[in-house]
């Protein structure tokens, strides 16, 4: 018989109540250097101890509301580009979330022996800072890529994205909690410059990725990510289109109006309507929710934990 795995909120249960703890839109709780939504940290914390990569494993890491959503959808389609004729991907008929399994979930649920039945290769996804990684990972294990943005812009999506839930959440409180570093997966700036220096390090197993880069242009790093994901795009599929057909069904007008992304709820914690992943997917929306002075303090504050790491924000 197979011993039971006891579910993380029982096992670490102790460890996670003896961690500092703030109260905020979202609870936090202090763990190695990160602030952890306190609901997914026996999660994580499971995820990190138990979890063994397989070497054709991609493990898709963002910053939360960086482009999350956008790196699942493309990170599917080029994987299983071969595998559906045009026309009928399952990217038209599901939310890209229902598509990769999000390891929060399914670590804080109990769940992972799901993973242990996906077929390789295996997509996961997670908001887990890189020094919290499965040393399996970090040690070379797997592919890892990584999706960061403008924190001005991060701050005023999340914000639009937990108001679906919290009506009364107050702006100013939430801006405070990204200078301040306690933000959900906090502070950005370590979680960034994590990955930002594992992709200098290791850039063969290690992609670095920025949503203002996509939006600029999606074909030229679509490419770029099949190339590390080991699935290039051939000279007969260049010719047919196929990079242009990647980017056009993982394009935000195109998502935001099919069924599958308006109607439901995607993941377990609080059931976030899948309508709440697309809002305006652009950059610079920040204009019009903060002052110049806000914008200029955010942006000092990330100028100077950058300074010297060749990242520009
Ligand atoms: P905005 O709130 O600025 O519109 P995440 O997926 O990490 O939760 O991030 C959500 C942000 O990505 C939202 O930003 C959302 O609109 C945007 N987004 C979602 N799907 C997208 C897509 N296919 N293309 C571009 N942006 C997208």
């Amino acid at each position: 018989a197979t011993a039971r795995v006891p579910p993380p909120k029982e096992e670490f249960g102790d460890l996670v109540a003896a961690l500092p703890r703030k109260e905020q839109f979202l609870d936090g709780r202090f763990y190695q250097g990160f602030w952890l939504p306190e609901h997914y940290t026996p999660g994580v914390i499971a995820f990190q101890r138990r979890f063994t990569p397989r070497p054709d494993d991609m493990v898709l890491v963002s910053y939360p509301k960086c482009g999350t959503t956008w790196l699942k959808a493309l990170a599917f389609a080029v994987m299983t580009r071969a595998a559906y004729p045009a026309g009928d991907h399952p990217l038209l008929r599901l939310n890209p979330h229902d598509c990769i399994p999000f390891v929060e979930d399914v670590f804080t649920d109990g769940h992972e022996a799901k993973l242990d039945r996906l077929p390789s290769p295996r997509l996961i996804n997670t908001h887990t800072p890189y020094p919290l990684l499965p040393e399996g990972v970090t040690g070379g294990g797997c592919k890892v890529v990584y999706i960061c943005r403008d924190p001005k812009d991060m701050v005023v999506s999340l914000y639009h994205f937990l108001r679906r839930l919290q009506p009364d959440l107050s702006f100013a409180d939430m801006f405070d909690s990204v200078t301040d570093g306690t933000v959900p997966y906090g502070p950005m700036w370590d979680h960034v410059l994590g990955y930002w220096h594992a992709s200098l390090a290791h850039p063969d197993r290690v992609f670095f990725l920025k949503y203002e880069d996509l939006l600029q242009d999606a074909g030229e790093h679509v490419r770029a990510l099949a190339e590390f994901m080991g699935r290039p795009f051939s000279p007969a599929e260049e010719a047919a289109g196929a990079v242009a057909s990647v980017v056009e069904l993982c394009s935000f007008d195109k998502m935001k109006d099919l069924e599958a992304n308006k109607r439901g709820t995607a993941g377990t914690y609080k059931s976030m309507p899948r309508d709440a992943f697309f809002r305006k997917g652009v950059a610079g929306d920040w204009v019009s929710h903060m002052s110049p002075e806000m914008a200029a303090r955010l942006d000092d504050i990330f100028r100077d934990k950058f300074g010297g790491t060749g990242l520009t924000i």
